[in-house]
């Protein structure tokens, strides 16, 4: 299936965010408050996902996309990041057949090849199994880099069309990204107060409404989805046209667009 391009095309924007992207950020610092070690705050973050997973189904989200490990983050002391990696085989290993029981697709993004190969396999199984569902896509970005997906896309664009190197155009490059399986997100949310995009999805983000929002990532619920969707409810999407081409849907200018 091929979506639309914001930048080519004008999206449906409709009521309810299609693709919700999210940065989970803020767990060290939750821990840090209640005199905890930063991998409790890991830990609690998993109970997080659990409840926006539940959240997009019952609201028809369609895509969950959440930043659970990004390219930089090796720069991390070794024991968290080991911790990290143990975090993730253990949620894969105890959460994958129930994901598929409630009809999750999951999908993993980002460079697996730093990746020990027990969590690769047990990615690449989690895919596998889950492939056939259509309730939500839940897309987590692992050792993911805004940067890195669009090099290695147009790596192998050019591996695969020599012929067209020097003319490409983005229609050529976007079934290469990463994500090309999903529609561009529509609501963005970084918990944890920073605003920052962090080399998240660079590309994906062009026409995205950003939400930040100082709740760190432990403490963010279902009601602060609902607060995030309200805010995005509010947005104008303009794609770059004018507020009164968008007051008036059926005028010509409207119509071209
Ligand atoms: C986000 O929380 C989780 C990961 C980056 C893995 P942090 O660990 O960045 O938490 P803070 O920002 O230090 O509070
Ligand atoms: C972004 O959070 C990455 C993830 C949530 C996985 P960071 O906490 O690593 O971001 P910076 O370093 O503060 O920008
Ligand atoms: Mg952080």
């Amino acid at each position: 299936m091929i979506f639309t391009s914001s930048t080519r095309d004008i999206p449906d924007a409709s009521e309810m965010p299609r693709h919700v992207a999210i940065i989970m950020d803020g767990n060290g610092r939750w821990a840090k408050k209640r005199f905890l070690p930063r991998i409790a705050g890991h830990k609690r973050g998993v109970e997080s996902v659990r409840s926006m997973v539940k959240a997009c189904i019952d609201r028809g989200v369609e895509y969950l996309t959440v930043f659970a490990f990004s390219s930089e983050n090796w720069r991390r002391p070794e024991d968290e990041v080991s911790f990290l990696m143990k975090l993730f085989i253990s949620v894969l290993e105890a959460e994958i057949g129930k994901l598929n029981e409630n009809g999750v697709r999951l999908k993993v993004v980002g460079d697996l090849s730093r990746f020990e190969p027990h969590l690769v396999e047990l990615i690449q199984r989690g895919e596998a199994l889950t492939a056939g569902n259509d309730r939500l896509t839940l897309t987590v970005a692992a050792n993911y880099g805004g940067r890195w997906d669009i090099v290695q896309a147009v790596n192998r664009l050019s591996a695969e069309h020599p012929e067209r190197a020097g003319n490409y155009v983005e229609a050529d490059l976007a079934p290469y990204l990463s994500m090309a399986y999903a529609p561009e997100p529509d609501l963005f949310i970084r918990t944890g107060g920073e605003e920052r995009i962090s080399n998240f999805l660079l590309w994906q983000l062009a026409y995205t409404e950003l939400y930040f929002t100082e709740q760190l990532w432990p403490a963010f619920d279902a009601a602060a989805l609902d607060a995030a969707i309200a805010s995005y409810r509010g947005r104008e999407r303009r794609f770059g046209r004018t507020s009164q081409q968008l007051e008036r849907p059926g005028s010509p200018a409207a119509n071209d667009a």
